[in-house]
């Protein structure tokens, strides 16, 4: 393994050479950044572990510089550089599932105290010199995922929904141990609100369906791969990816499963919609003119539209999705008022009338006809 292939790759960042002319402690990128100039992958954030405090580090790179104090690191965005420093550390679990205390320590330290070995592969910056704990580099060669030591899981269980995103990322192995070892962890010490950060970053995966099927489970998730395909093939460019995925998975999940991962008051109101999206699918098939496909699907958010398409309404989802819910008419309140209309909820009840003939083609296309419409008895 050649680590000036790391320092080469830092240094065509945006921003590398400026990372490379640091001075002061000791310091190693380290992480996915090395695994994946190692692999020949295109790798992602650099992560930079410092033997020292990372505060003066952080502001010689300058650009913008965000301390987080208690869990000694500092981040900084700088020109397309995304750059994340923490000073080298040993952790303690207060009790399982709890985040770690954390104290200084020096680097060899630090690297055995991560989730998977090829995980802790670092590279010293003054010497261009691999730092790789036991195992590191065999299962790297071997692609395969392992686990430091017995108790990993139980000190942090979030590992074992990283695991299943690193396995499918990375097409890796797990290793026998490591898997009977996360086949017996328990996710019930830790916090929804954790769960639903790694569940977040799963669902930002290139492809998310393979880590979520092999959580399905433990997450009470229901993953059908084809179904979530049609709902993104229907999901216009306004709807969130990530949203639509976890829809599409979470829609039969127990409502106070959802409730204790603190989901977003939008991420909860999308999954709340896409529940419904058999009766939604229904009643979108069942309409008979555009009105009614409207009526059927206005005040549902795009992603759980997608879904009910991909449960069988995928015509009337993607008409509504790329055409009808544009409509909108050229006319407005205000056209009404000048023409005599008092104000009210007359006024509304004749825009939304109008609308309605709009979608259905029957009012010519035109400001003219709209008002006409709009002013006409029987409006
Ligand atoms: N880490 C860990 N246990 C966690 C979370 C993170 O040991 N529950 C360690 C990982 O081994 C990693 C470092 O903390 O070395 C940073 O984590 P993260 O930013 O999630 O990983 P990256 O290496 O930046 O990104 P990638 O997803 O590409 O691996």
């Amino acid at each position: 393994m050649e680590p000036q292939l790391v320092i080469d790759a830092l240094s065509a960042r945006p921003g590398g050479a400026a990372v490379l002319a640091l001075r002061g402690p000791r310091i190693a990128v380290v992480g996915g950044f090395v695994r994946d100039v190692l692999l020949g992958r295109d790798p992602r954030e650099v992560d930079l572990v410092v033997e020292g405090d990372v505060r003066a580090l952080a502001e010689q790179i300058g650009g913008n510089v965000t301390h987080h104090a208690a869990f000694l690191a500092s981040h900084v965005s700088r020109d397309g550089l995304e750059l994340e420093l923490t000073q080298a550390r040993r952790e303690r679990y207060p009790h399982p599932g709890a985040l770690p205390l954390v104290e200084p320590a020096s680097l060899e330290e630090d690297l055995p105290r991560r989730d998977f070995t090829v995980n802790a592969l670092a590279v010293t910056l003054d010497d261009a010199q691999l730092r790789a704990p036991d195992r590191a580099l065999e299962d790297l060669g071997a692609r395969r995922l392992r686990v430091f030591h017995d108790r990993s899981f139980i000190d942090d269980p979030t590992r074992v929904l990283r695991l299943a995103r690193y396995s499918a990322r990375l097409g890796f192995v797990v290793d026998h141990n490591t898997a009977r070892l996360a086949s017996e962890a328990s996710l019930d010490t830790v916090s929804g609100a954790r769960i639903a950060g790694e569940l977040r970053l799963m669902l930002e995966e290139p492809d998310p369906v393979v880590p979520l099927a092999t959580v399905a489970t433990r997450l009470q998730l229901s993953v059908d791969p084809s179904l979530v395909a049609r709902a993104l093939a229907l999901a216009p460019a306004d709807a969130e990816r990530s949203l639509t995925i976890l829809a599409a998975v979470a829609r039969e999940a127990p409502a106070d499963w959802l409730d204790s991962l603190e989901l977003t008051a939008r991420e909860r109101a999308v999954i709340r919609s896409a529940e419904h999206a058999p009766l939604l699918a229904a009643a979108a098939v069942a309409a008979r003119r555009p009105s009614e496909l409207r009526d059927a699907l206005r005040d549902v958010p795009v992603e759980a539209v997608a879904i009910a398409g991909a449960l069988g309404a995928s015509e009337e989802a993607r008409r509504w999705l790329g055409e009808l819910r544009h409509v909108k008419l050229e006319i407005g309140g205000d056209d009404l008022l000048a023409a005599g209309v008092p104000a009210g909820p007359e006024l509304g009840a004749r825009l939304e009338r109008t609308l309605r003939r709009k979608l259905d083609g029957e009012i010519a296309a035109g400001r003219e006809a709209e008002l006409a419409s709009a002013l006409g008895s029987g409006a």
